[in-house]
């Protein structure tokens, strides 16, 4: 080696390679590729908390927008404290003594000591298992509960749709039902979103007065004639499978296998 070679170092000497050089081709490549990694890498890491953070506050923006607590630039952490958290054991459907602030019930659902396996006639929205312990959300009035949301969550046509179903105080007639994620084909499936349609869950009534779940997305629209059209909801046009997701999903979230005992017990708490 030369002693201008060795002045030039590593990076002049690859630089003084003629661009068709298939050795700087390989090495601009391979450093292109090490800054890039590092960089997303550097991203992911420092953004995590952030993305965390904002993923907690949309789920409490979509909390407050079902409840119809939400308003145009208001802090969203003030209003969410209007709502008592707490955990809900699912088989006795009876309230579970744990910090509901310490619980995380996406994780539980993947642990295999916190969660049930679903079979196959159980899993109507397609989720494998459920976590033991649920978070539910209550609103109060004068110490009287106004409002409840569930958590919910089921297979569409291509995702799974995360979302929240919100029922009165007679823990029958829902308030409404908004998702806060999935991956359903926007204008088709992801109608799921569009406020008409979601506004359609307003006022419906999940269970008969014999305490029956009846609640279904219905293929086509709903004509108000019809028997249990306080039941019914229009499916979404072009996405009967989406449509058919969500009618499942909310069928097992407010059957006998999730919140059905729940809602059960508050039901005929509400009424003595
Ligand atoms: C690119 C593409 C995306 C689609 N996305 C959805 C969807 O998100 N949800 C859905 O139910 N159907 C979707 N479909 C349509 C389904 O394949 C199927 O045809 C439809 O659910 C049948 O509904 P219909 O009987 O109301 O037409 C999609 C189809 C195509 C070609």
């Amino acid at each position: 080696m030369t002693d201008n070679n060795k002045k030039r170092g590593f990076f002049g000497r690859i630089l003084d390679l003629p661009n068709d050089s298939p050795k700087k081709t390989i090495i601009v490549a391979f450093l292109l590729c090490l800054v890039c990694s590092i960089l997303v890498s550097t991203a992911a890491v420092v953004l995590k908390s952030k993305q965390v953070a904002n993923k907690e506050l949309d789920i409490k923006k979509n909390i407050l927008a079902i409840t119809g607590l939400l308003s145009d630039g208001g802090d969203i952490e003030a209003a969410f404290k209007q709502f008592e958290v707490k955990v809900v054991d699912l088989e006795s459907g009876l309230y579970a003594d744990i910090d509901a602030s310490s619980y995380d019930q996406r994780k539980a659902s993947g642990d295999p000591a916190l969660s049930v396996e679903l079979t196959s006639k159980q899993d109507i929205a397609g989720i494998g298992r459920r976590a033991k312990l649920a978070t539910i959300y209550i609103l109060k009035e004068d110490s009287k509960i106004k409002q409840v949301i569930l958590p919910i969550h089921g297979y569409g046509l291509w995702s799974t749709l995360y979302g929240f179903i919100a029922f009165e105080s007679d823990f029958n007639t829902i308030k409404g039902l908004q998702f806060y994620a999935h991956a359903e084909t926007p204008g088709l499936g992801g109608e799921v979103d569009n406020p008409k349609w979601r506004k359609q869950w307003q006022g419906k009534k999940a269970f008969d007065q014999d305490g029956n779940l009846k609640i279904e997305v219905i293929r086509g629209h709903v004509d108000f004639k019809m028997a249990g059209a306080e039941h019914k909801v229009d499916g979404l046009s072009g996405a009967t499978l989406t449509s058919k997701g969500v009618s499942n999903l909310v069928n097992y979230w407010l059957g006998d296998h999730a919140f059905g005992p729940y809602l059960k017990n508050m039901r005929s708490a509400a009424e003595n």
